[in-house]
């Protein structure tokens, strides 16, 4: 084991069940969109591994692009504030968009995504999320490809990080209280 690894309560999923389960959504995936153009849109940074992974599983042209918006900074909760970092270099008029994301917390961020990316006159616009925590949704949002529903805990790994650390891990994993509380200590 990694030293890192004393920084998390446990592994809630491994590389093999991520694998796994970005598999049958790729079948789904293919069969939803067969014959048709795909625009995968990521969004920086914690959609990047799943992106890389979910883009090379898929059996079906597909085209990449990437848009970088914020809305935790440092802390372990959401603000509902999101700021455009960089945005997409493609026109979406009369595109298949799916949009590709780590977790969907609260949902303030796919939700003004969503909207956001729904007035650039896209052909049709879904979501695709790794995780999803049902428990912290304070926004109803429509996500059409779900990997694993997840207690609402502070979890890192696979992209997600906290304080911009413990993204390269292969597996998501439960952050242990004791690194953000001491964090939070030591701003007071
Ligand atoms: C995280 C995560 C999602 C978003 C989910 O991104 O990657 O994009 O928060 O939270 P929400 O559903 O409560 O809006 P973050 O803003 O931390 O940026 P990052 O991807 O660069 O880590
Ligand atoms: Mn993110
Ligand atoms: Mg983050």
């Amino acid at each position: 084991p990694r030293d890192i690894d004393g920084d998390l309560t446990e592994i809630l999923i491994s590389e093999e069940q991520i694998r796994a389960r970005l598999a049958e959504m790729s079948r789904q995936i293919e069969v939803d969109y067969a014959g048709t153009d795909l625009l995968l849109v990521g969004v920086l940074k914690g959609a990047v591994m799943v992106m890389a992974d979910l883009a090379r599983e898929l059996h079906h042209p597909v085209t990449m692009d990437w848009m970088a918006v914020s809305s935790y900074g440092s802390g372990t909760q959401s603000s509902g504030v999101v700021r455009i970092l960089k945005d997409l270099d493609t026109d979406l008029s009369g595109r298949n968009v799916l949009i590709v994301e780590d977790i969907i917390d609260s949902g303030l961020t796919l939700s003004w995504l969503l909207a956001n990316l729904k007035t650039r006159g896209p052909a049709s616009i879904e979501i695709c999320a790794l995780l999803r925590k049902p428990d912290a949704a304070r926004v109803d949002i429509d996500v059409k490809y779900v990997g694993f529903n997840i207690p609402n805990k502070f979890v890192v790994g696979y992209g997600l990080d906290y304080d911009e650390k413990y993204r390269n891990l292969r597996s998501v994993g439960i952050l242990a209280p004791h690194v953000y509380s001491t964090a939070a200590a030591a701003a007071l």
